[in-house]
């Protein structure tokens, strides 16, 4: 596909993530303070983990002083939130989920924005005029862990085009597009038409990018959906879905996929596919 655009950048990308991120964290509700024991404990252990590195694989000064440069062009490239969200949330998002039940999590990722259009089911998600890409119809229901349809269930609902961009983080997309907060209705149940999404690339132009390609590494995720679905009263559920037979699904540069999170869409003979997934909440 020739892009008729010029691609974003990961210093834009970057830039749009980490400005997310600080609204995210000023209007997130303050939790308890974090003890002295447990800022000692735990960075005692990452202090240990990176001393025990250096021993065994004998870092030379060399090497020290070109990952002091790397850390210090990561930040100023403003690709934290793209590099912790791509090596480091996984493992955070499995020790999460030791603890619940219910359908399995994934990554939250740098590209989440609240408050988006909310529209009842069926739902399209907002698109420019000429979006391209293959029709999907994704349509389920939303249970608890007792499988009563929860009433009241949103799903918030966002996803890259079909050239792996994020709108609100590439210039060129509409704000807003292919984002979208899908009310499902009384039984949970949902329909949501959308177009599939392509495979993602770490933007190759930034640090995140360097470090992959320094290491021989491939700057893929596998096409997927995100999703929050949420209901009162019910813990709600970040993850992404996947697409059975997609490229990169056993190699995910991010470690994000799960067996249980991969969408099996049948053709409709139209140039169009169709798709179920049911969601279970536990309670709050
Ligand atoms: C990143 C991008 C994604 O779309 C995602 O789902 C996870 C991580 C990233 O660039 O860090
Ligand atoms: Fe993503």
């Amino acid at each position: 596909m020739t892009a008729t655009h010029d691609s974003p950048t990961a210093a834009g990308s970057g830039d749009s993530a980490t400005k997310a991120f600080r609204a995210s964290r000023d209007s997130a509700s303050v939790g308890p303070a974090v003890s002295q024991e447990r800022v000692s404990e735990v960075v005692t252990h990452l202090l240990a983990g990176i001393h025990s590195t250096i021993r065994s694989k004998k870092v030379t000064y060399d090497e020290f002083q070109a990952a002091k440069q790397y850390l210090i062009d990561v930040g100023e490239g403003g690709e934290w939130p793209l590099i912790l969200d791509v090596f480091v949330e996984h493992v955070v998002e499995d020790v999460a989920a030791e603890a619940q039940d219910g359908t399995k999590g994934s990554i939250l990722g740098p590209y989440y924005l609240p408050g988006q259009v909310r529209l009842d089911t069926p739902a399209t998600l907002p698109r420019r005029a000429d979006e391209q890409g293959t029709e999907l119809l994704f349509a389920g229901q939303v249970r608890d862990t007792a499988g009563n349809p929860v009433p009241g269930a949103e799903l918030d609902v966002w996803q890259a085009d079909h050239e792996g961009y994020y709108s609100g983080f590439a210039p060129h997309l509409p704000d807003g597009n292919l984002r979208g907060v899908v009310v499902a209705d009384a039984q949970g149940k949902f329909e949501i038409h959308t177009i599939e999404p392509a495979a993602y690339q770490i933007p190759t132009d930034g640090p995140t990018g360097a470090l992959i390609e320094a290491a021989g590494w491939h700057p893929w995720r596998p096409a997927h959906l995100h999703l929050m679905v949420r209901a009162p009263e019910h813990r709600t559920i970040t993850t992404q879905l996947y697409f059975r037979g997609g490229e990169w699904l056993d190699s995910d540069v991010a470690s994000a996929t799960k067996p249980e999170l991969i969408l099996d869409p049948v053709d409709n003979g139209d140039g169009t596919r169709s798709v179920t997934y049911d969601f279970t909440l536990e309670p709050a």
